[in-house]
C-alpha cells in the first residue's frame, strides 16, 4: 500500500498528491509515468510522474478528475492508501543536449511540461516557457513554471490573465523573435498537432507527451497504440514521449474518444454513490 502524504487542490478539478514511493522515487526520471489501482476492484489510471523527491522518497501526480477513478482518488486524503503505484514506467525524456528551449504546456498538461522544464533547467538550458489555459481561475503551477524558466508567457483563451489567445499564438511571435533548437508540447492532443505543425516549418525539433488509452502499460495489450511516421509503436514501452512532427494526431483523437459514453456511465454511477 502506498500512503498520501499530501494534497493540494490546484483548481476546481485538479489536485495535487504526494505519496510516498521511495522505489519508484528512486529510479524515475522527468517524462515517465505510474500506474496506479486506488483498490484491488479498480481500474489502471497512468498518470505522468510530475515531480519526486529521491531522498525524501517520494513522487508527486497531478490529475484531473475526468473520470470516476480520478473523481474517487479526489476524495482520498493525508494517511489514505492507494493500492497499487507501479513505475517508473515508459522511456525518460531524450532532450538530447539543447541549448534554448521552449516548453509549452496546456491547462493540466502543465503538470507534465513543469518537470520537463525543470529538468532542462538544471541542465543549464536556457528555458522559455508558455503556458495556456481557459480562464485565469483555473491557472496552476505559476511560481514553480517562473522558477525554472527564463520567461514564462501565460496566455489564457478569454484573456482574463496573461496574454489572450491560445499558446500557438505566443509560439508564432517568439519563433520569430527567439532561436530555438528544442521544443516541448505537452496539453490536449489539438494543441499538440497545431504546435507541431507551427514548429515544423521552422525546423526545431519537436516532443510531444502521449496519453493514449493504456491498460497493462508493459506493452502487451495494445491499447496504448499510436502510428508515428507511419508505424506502429506503444506509448507505453516506445513512448510516452514522440516526435511531434511524426504523429499522427487524428488517430490518437479517434481512439481516445472510443470510451467516453462508458466513461459518462462510470461518472454518474460514482456521483451516485457518493450522493
Ligand atoms: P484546455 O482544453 O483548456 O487547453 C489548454 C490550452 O491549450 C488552451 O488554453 C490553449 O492555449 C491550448 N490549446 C487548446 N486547443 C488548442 C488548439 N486547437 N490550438 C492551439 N492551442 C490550443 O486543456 P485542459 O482542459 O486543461 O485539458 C488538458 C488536456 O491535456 C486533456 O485533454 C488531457 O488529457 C491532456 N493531458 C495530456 C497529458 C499528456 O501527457 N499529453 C498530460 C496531462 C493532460
Ligand atoms: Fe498495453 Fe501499452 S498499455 S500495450
Amino acid at each position: 500500500m502506498y500512503r498520501i502524504l499530501d494534497k493540494r487542490r490546484l483548481n476546481d478539478q485538479v489536485v495535487q498528491m504526494t505519496v510516498d514511493a521511495p522505489f519508484i522515487a528512486r529510479k524515475v526520471q522527468a517524462g515517465q509515468f505510474i500506474i496506479l489501482r486506488i483498490d484491488e476492484r479498480g481500474e489502471r489510471i497512468p498518470l505522468t510522474v510530475a515531480d519526486f523527491d529521491r531522498a525524501a522518497g517520494t513522487v508527486t501526480i497531478i490529475f484531473q478528475t475526468v473520470g470516476a477513478t480520478t473523481q474517487r482518488l479526489a476524495t482520498f486524503e493525508p494517511g489514505d492508501e492507494i493500492a497499487d503505484f507501479v513505475g517508473p514506467l515508459g522511456r525518460p525524456t531524450e532532450f538530447g543536449a539543447p541549448k534554448k528551449a521552449v516548453v509549452i504546456g496546456g491547462g493540466v498538461g502543465c503538470a507534465i511540461a513543469y518537470p520537463q522544464a525543470k529538468a532542462l533547467h538544471e541542465m543549464g538550458v536556457s528555458v522559455d516557457m508558455i503556458a495556456g489555459f481557459r480562464s485565469k481561475d483555473i491557472v496552476i503551477l505559476e511560481p514553480e513554471m517562473r522558477a525554472v524558466s527564463n520567461h514564462l508567457y501565460l496566455t489564457t483563451d478569454d484573456g482574463s490573465y496573461g496574454e489572450k489567445g491560445f499558446v500557438t499564438d505566443v509560439l508564432k511571435r517568439l519563433l520569430t523573435e527567439e532561436s530555438y533548437d528544442l521544443c516541448i508540447a505537452i496539453g490536449p492532443i489539438p494543441m499538440m498537432k497545431f504546435v507541431s505543425k507551427t514548429t515544423e516549418p521552422a525546423g526545431v525539433k519537436t516532443l510531444v507527451s502521449l496519453n493514449p488509452i493504456m491498460i497493462d502499460g508493459t506493452g502487451m495489450c495494445g491499447g496504448c497504440r499510436v502510428t508515428v511516421g507511419g508505424e506502429v509503436k506503444f506509448a507505453c514501452v516506445d513512448g510516452p514521449d514522440f516526435d511531434g512532427h511524426l504523429v499522427d494526431y487524428d488517430e490518437l483523437m479517434r481512439r481516445n474518444s472510443f470510451y467516453r459514453d462508458e466513461e459518462a456511465h462510470a461518472c454518474r454511477l460514482e456521483a451516485q454513490i457518493h450522493d
